[in-house]
């Protein structure tokens, strides 16, 4: 009996194994930036590059590149403790202090990421493909439509990435992503909080934006489940909730599909969300905001800041009545 290798120890060193290799592909393919960021939280020691990895396999970006392409926002990052114990993910816990605890310990191994509907390659993607994709840290704002605001160092890959391999046909035009619906390990997902699973949408251009990314780290870590662990949508330029955490599907379709808080709420959630200080919620203004972290409230920017990189995706149109 005691030479016997335990279940437990075995999942353990497998989750170890993943660790280290997601951990390798994500400092491999950082900014160099980034790169020296996680190189010192993480790795004492010296990086030890396998055999054909070169360092000019690092993507450079310069500040010049990262101010212009919006990849690197230069504020002050909200602290890791702040950013893993103030959430929303209403699918463990609807209070935001509470997600953590409730989501300590939910199992993100294995995990697939079907990709399909309007496409010429159907595919589901097991999690350990996806993180074979170039990694890359990108450092967002995150404003919430409750009025609070967060700047996050995020790992992941541009999601145009993922779709180019499915190959979306001229019939997509939007993308609709859907969460895990899994109610023995989503316990919320027991109770009519929401109509579940999590579901949220993007126009298909603005999904193939630069900006926008799947997630699947911060800090120089793999995603902490109350941050939407093992893979979530990040899009800067909109209201936090847009940004679906666990997702297990992605399907191009041609008409605009269903999301989870114009559901809930069409009057107050729309289906774009971009973030606009010139559009009130019904209940509150949405001008100004609270950076975690800050005492004064700052202004909210147009487009969350990211206006020079975005706001030609909305040329013409009435951003009031396309809330
Ligand atoms: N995704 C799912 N599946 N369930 C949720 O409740 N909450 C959204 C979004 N994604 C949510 C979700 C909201 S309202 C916000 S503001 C962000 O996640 C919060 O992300 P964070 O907790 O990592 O800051």
């Amino acid at each position: 009996m005691s030479d016997k290798i335990k279940s437990t120890e075995i999942t353990d060193k497998q989750v170890y194994l993943n660790r280290r290799l997601f951990m390798r592909a994500a400092v491999l393919a950082g900014t160099a930036t980034a790169t020296t960021l996680l190189y010192r939280r993480l790795n004492p020691q010296p990086l030890k590059l396998a055999e054909g990895e070169k360092l000019d396999d690092v993507v450079k970006v310069t500040r010049e590149e990262a101010s212009k392409t919006g990849y690197l926002v230069d504020e002050p990052q909200t602290p890791l403790a702040s950013i893993t114990n103030y959430n929303n993910f209403y699918e463990f816990d609807t209070s935001k202090s509470g997600v953590a605890h409730a989501a300590k310990g939910f199992v993100t191994r294995p995990w697939a990421v079907s990709v399909e509907g309007l496409v010429n390659k159907p595919r589901v993607f097991d999690l350990d493909e996806l993180l074979q994709i170039r990694q890359e840290e990108r450092v967002y704002r995150l404003r919430c439509v409750e009025g609070w605001s967060m700047v996050i160092p995020w790992i992941g890959f541009p999601l145009h990435k993922l779709l180019e391999k499915v190959e979306p046909t001229s019939q997509a035009k939007y993308v609709a992503f859907q969460t895990l619906l899994d109610p023995n390990r989503m316990p919320n997902q027991k109770f009519g909080i929401l109509s579940w699973p999590y579901v949220e949408g993007l126009r298909l251009d603005e999904a193939m934006h630069p900006l926008t990314i799947m997630a699947t780290g911060m800090y120089g870590e793999t995603l902490p489940p109350q941050d939407g662990a093992p893979i979530r949508l990040v899009v800067p330029w909109k209201y936090g909730f847009k940004s679906i955490k666990s997702v297990v599907k992605i399907s191009l379709v041609a008409d605009e599909p269903p999301t989870t808080w114009n559901i809930e709420g069409p009057d107050e959630y729309g289906f774009y969300s971009n973030v606009n200080p010139n559009v009130a919620h019904p209940r509150w203004s949405q001008a100004d905001e609270r950076r975690i972290g800050e005492y004064n409230r700052r202004k909210t920017l147009m487009f969350n800041g990211y206006g020079e990189q975005v706001a030609k995706l909305y040329e013409g149109m009435d951003l009031v009545r396309n809330f």
